[in-house]
């Protein structure tokens, strides 16, 4: 299968990238900064040899670059099987005191970013009539939180992104999954006080989608929610 993954440099993407790739996937990459995703690209394919793997930069919130993203993957001229709509961050905040334009930020990278590459990749999968496509939602799209504001809206939003895709693709045979993960270790948690032990691993939300994407044609798996053990922090 051929795997499409943004944000892939550090954390979620990256655990992703190599567990399609350690299970003989092709993966194709992307992130603002071409220095880490480069060092991550050198990392994956010495690792995976045997599966393609490919980046390019591009920043998932400018309509511009995910145009240039989407025309670099036609031009791979690959079948895309799995997208994996991951790129994201999060400004914490509230609605009262946030700086202004936060909600415009929030909203560009973790909500257009998907809806715009979405929107370009999807007429080849509908003209197949296959692929499946993951929406990296977030606890915070289904539960209000102190100090969630502009990045909890984005997030709910996604999940409606998400949740109407999976209503019109189901005549299109494509799959649609809304990932919402609790907080897991990852680099946006690095320079935190946070115990790592306290809250989930990369790599078990990168299993949890990994393993959504092999059932049968017949199934699919409409929403995942992980939480660490302990609960939500
Ligand atoms: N970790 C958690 O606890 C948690 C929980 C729930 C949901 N999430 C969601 O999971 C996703 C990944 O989070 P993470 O924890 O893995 O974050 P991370 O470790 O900070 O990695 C984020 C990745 O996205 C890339 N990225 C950020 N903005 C981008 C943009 N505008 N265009 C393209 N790439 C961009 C980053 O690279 P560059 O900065 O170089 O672009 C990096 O590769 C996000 O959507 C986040 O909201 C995370």
């Amino acid at each position: 299968m051929n795997i499409i993954i943004t944000g892939a440099s550090k954390g979620f993407g990256k655990s992703l990238a190599r567990k399609f790739a350690s299970n003989g996937h092709n993966v194709y990459i992307c992130s603002r900064s071409a220095a880490q995703l480069y060092k991550t690209l050198e990392e994956l394919v010495t690792e995976f040899s045997e599966v393609t793997i490919k980046a390019m930069p591009c920043d998932i919130s400018d309509k511009e670059s995910v145009k240039e993203f989407a025309d670099w993957i036609a031009a791979q001229k690959i079948d895309v099987d799995v997208l994996i709509n991951n790129a994201g961050y999060f400004i914490p905040g509230s609605v009262y005191n946030e700086p202004e334009g936060v909600l415009e930020e929030m909203l560009a990278v973790n909500l257009l970013g998907a809806y715009n590459l979405t929107r370009k990749l999807l007429p080849a999968m509908m003209a197949r009539k296959s692929g499946h496509i993951f929406n990296m939602c977030s606890i915070a799209s289904l539960q209000a939180y102190a100090n969630g504001g502009a990045y909890s809206i984005s997030k709910f939003a996604m999940l409606g992104f998400s949740k109407n895709l999976r209503e019109e693709m189901k005549p299109h045979n494509i799959k649609v999954t809304a990932v919402m993960p609790g907080a897991a270790y990852t680099d946006s948690w690095s320079g935190s006080d946070v115990d790592p032990k306290r809250i989930m691993e990369s790599e078990d939300v990168a299993n949890m989608i990994f393993a959504a994407s092999q059932l049968s044609p017949t199934a699919v798996v409409e929403d995942i929610i992980l939480r660490p053990q302990l609960g939500d922090l």
